[in-house]
């Protein structure tokens, strides 16, 4: 597969550091520190979906093909208001498309999942043009009062269009079973019939395991990636990271031993978006002129699971 178009759509409500202190026992000083976030971008009057739309429109327009063009939407999702049906059937409905769509949720990994996916139904001639697309409302996850989860997470949207081409060299997608480091439970309705204990609640997430497993696991994927397509870490342009934490981006540059230019980040402006901050990233890189012809472009994200999705494109846009 090749990209053929980026689009991407964050909520207008910037909450920044200072307002958190105002409501929390927290400082700039430690979520600066700690995370790299100044800032994030939080819904408020919009709804998730309306951004998906949105970011789903603008990759169409960039891409330069029309809505009939395309023969499947695949959406990244955690959570959003409904259930059912999948967002990526809202959005198909909106941008006028036609065919059939499915939403995958990989945690903050799904964007690479997604992208995946879509590549194998190009190769095996099912599809031509795929519309992919991550769209991700983490703060409606999380407690409000807990210093320790909400200061880190934000929401937005990204797309990309993708069609046929040799552009998508290797992807590598993994999972491990660990319930324990990061999950979040919803009740469901009640029956007459149900007996066992349900527990709801915000997400949880043991920060210090997920760190350490995110540097690692990454890592590991990168240089499997990088070893697969016969590269050496100098060989990529830019590494589009899961934005989760500057403190893990800057230990994945350690580990490949480049320097900082080599790894875009926009975690600061719009903290953990989960699935959705890969694209986000890739589209403001495509927007400001950043991207050229041939650059090979590396992309690894971590979520819960856990998971684990890294691959390598080169931009032919
Ligand atoms: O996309 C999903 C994947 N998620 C991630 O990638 C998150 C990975 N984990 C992390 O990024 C880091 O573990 C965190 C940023 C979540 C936490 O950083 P940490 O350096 O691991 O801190 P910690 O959890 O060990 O907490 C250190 C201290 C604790 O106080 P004590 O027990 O040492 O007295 C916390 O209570 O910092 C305290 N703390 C805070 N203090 C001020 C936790 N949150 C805050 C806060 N403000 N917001």
């Amino acid at each position: 597969m090749r990209v053929i178009g980026t689009g991407s759509a964050r909520p207008a409500k910037v909450v920044t550091n200072a307002m958190l202190e105002g409501m929390l026992d927290t400082s700039d000083e430690w979520i600066r520190e700690r995370t790299g976030i100044v800032e994030r971008r939080v819904i408020s009057s919009e709804r998730l979906e309306e951004l998906a739309i949105e970011a789903a429109k603008r990759a169409i327009e960039d891409a330069g093909v029309s809505p009939a063009d395309i023969d499947y939407i695949i959406c990244s999702n955690v959570v959003n208001e409904y259930v059912t049906p999948a967002l990526s059937c809202i959005v198909q409905g909106a941008v006028g498309a036609k065919c059939a769509c499915v939403d995958v949720n990989a945690a903050c990994s799904g964007f690479i999942y997604a992208l995946d996916m879509a590549d194998d139904r190009i190769k095996s001639g099912k599809a031509k043009t795929v519309l992919v697309l991550a769209a991700e409302e983490p703060t409606r996850m999380v407690d409000w009062s807990d210093r320790s989860m909400c200061v880190l997470f934000g929401d937005g949207a990204g797309a990309v269009v993708v069609t046929e081409g040799d552009e998508l060299f290797v992807s590598r997608l993994t999972t491990k079973s660990m319930l324990d480091c990061l999950y979040y439970r919803r009740r469901l309705e009640p029956t007459p019939y149900v007996e066992t204990e349900e527990i709801s609640g915000p997400m949880y997430m043991n920060g210090r395991e997920v760190f350490k497993t995110a540097v690692l696991s990454s890592s590991r994927d990168i240089s499997h990636i990088l070893k697969e397509a016969g590269l050496t870490p100098s060989d990529i342009k830019y590494y589009v990271l899961h934005q989760a934490n500057m403190r893990i981006v800057d230990a994945i540059a350690n580990y490949l031993k480049l320097d900082m230019s080599h790894f875009p980040h926009n975690v600061e402006y719009s903290g953990n978006t989960s699935s959705a901050s890969v694209p986000l990233l890739l589209d403001t890189l495509s927007r400001e002129g950043k991207l050229q012809r041939g650059d090979k472009i590396l992309m690894s994200a971590f979520g819960a699971g856990f998971t684990t999705g890294a691959c390598i494109v080169e931009w032919a846009k």
